[in-house]
């Protein structure tokens, strides 16, 4: 029982590498899942969309181990990556396998919890996720997920519409408002729930401020450029990108310049729903 007494810290490349690896993106919605989700003893649970093993591999340290955890995600490079994690840190309670939600590698009522942060209502085809979750789900199983909701980063797409509008770019600006609108509310992510054979028991919303310098800081910045450049970048003629994109800087910097900087705000939920028994 007191394994844990042996440890000795011994610094090398695999504890650096682990210790200084979960993007802060991640971070914010996984501390509002682990702080809501219920823990409870010999459960078994699922992570979809658990890329590089967040938050599996800290639900796995936090649960313990008479629990057994899964991660599933078709991005193998992130899944290698969990494995290498799980095996530097001694885990023998948690695995991760390669595959996709809508198609999930479990038996019908196998599974007592499902997590995914910033995961399953996102995946192409989400009712389908949903129905493979209900399916691998014990009767009275949960599942529960963060999003990040409509109104994420309002005062960027502000200043993004306005830019298309002063260059003419009727067409884009809706298109734009258009790419906003599929974001989803805590209605339509609840609906997403009810439609699928799950009563919504327990919803929390959060507000995750981050602030930039300017407009120049947040383009450049390596995750924002991962994670949304091609969603404002693609959708625009390519031989107008350049000229919009200068535009659009000048704008966030100077609307920056007035406020003291560039201030975004993401509308976060974590939504928990149970089985139908
Ligand atoms: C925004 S990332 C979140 C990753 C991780 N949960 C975190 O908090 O850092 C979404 C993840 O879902 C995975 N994903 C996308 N489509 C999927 C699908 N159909 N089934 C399972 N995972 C999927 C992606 O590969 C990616 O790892």
């Amino acid at each position: 029982m007191t394994e844990y007494l042996s440890y000795q810290f011994t610094d090398n490349q695999d504890v650096v590498n682990t210790f200084d690896e979960l993007p802060l993106w991640s971070a914010a919605f996984g501390l509002l899942l682990l702080k809501h989700v219920h823990l409870q003893p010999d459960i078994t649970v699922l992570d979809l969309g658990s890329g590089t093993g967040f938050p599996l591999i800290e639900l796995a340290e936090r649960l313990g181990t008479s629990c057994k955890l899964y991660g599933l995600d078709p991005w193998k490079n992130a899944n290698d990556r969990a494995r290498h994690k799980i095996q530097s840190y001694g885990l023998r309670h948690v695995e991760v396998l390669d595959g996709s939600a809508d198609n999930i590698p479990f038996d019908n009522d196998s599974i007592d919890l499902v997590v995914s942060n910033l995961g399953v209502n996102n995946f192409d085809n989400a009712p389908v996720v949903f129905q493979e979750c209900h399916r691998v789900l014990k009767p009275k199983g949960k599942l529960a997920l963060t999003t990040n909701l409509d109104g994420h980063w309002k005062t960027f797409y502000q200043v993004f519409e306005d830019t298309l509008l002063q260059l003419g770019k009727t067409q884009e600006a809706e298109q734009l408002l258009e790419q906003q609108a599929h974001r989803g509310t805590t209605e339509s992510v609840s609906r997403l729930f009810s439609t699928n054979g799950f009563k919504v028991t327990r919803f929390y919303q959060d507000t995750l401020e981050m602030h930039f310098l300017d407009g120049s800081a947040l383009l450049n910045h390596h995750f924002v450029k991962l994670g949304w450049l091609s969603s404002w970048r693609d959708f625009l003629p390519e031989e107008e990108r350049v000229r919009i994109f200068t535009a659009l800087e000048v704008n966030l910097n100077a609307s920056a310049k007035k406020s003291g900087g560039l201030h975004l705000t993401v509308p976060m939920l974590f939504m928990e729903g149970e089985k139908d028994a």
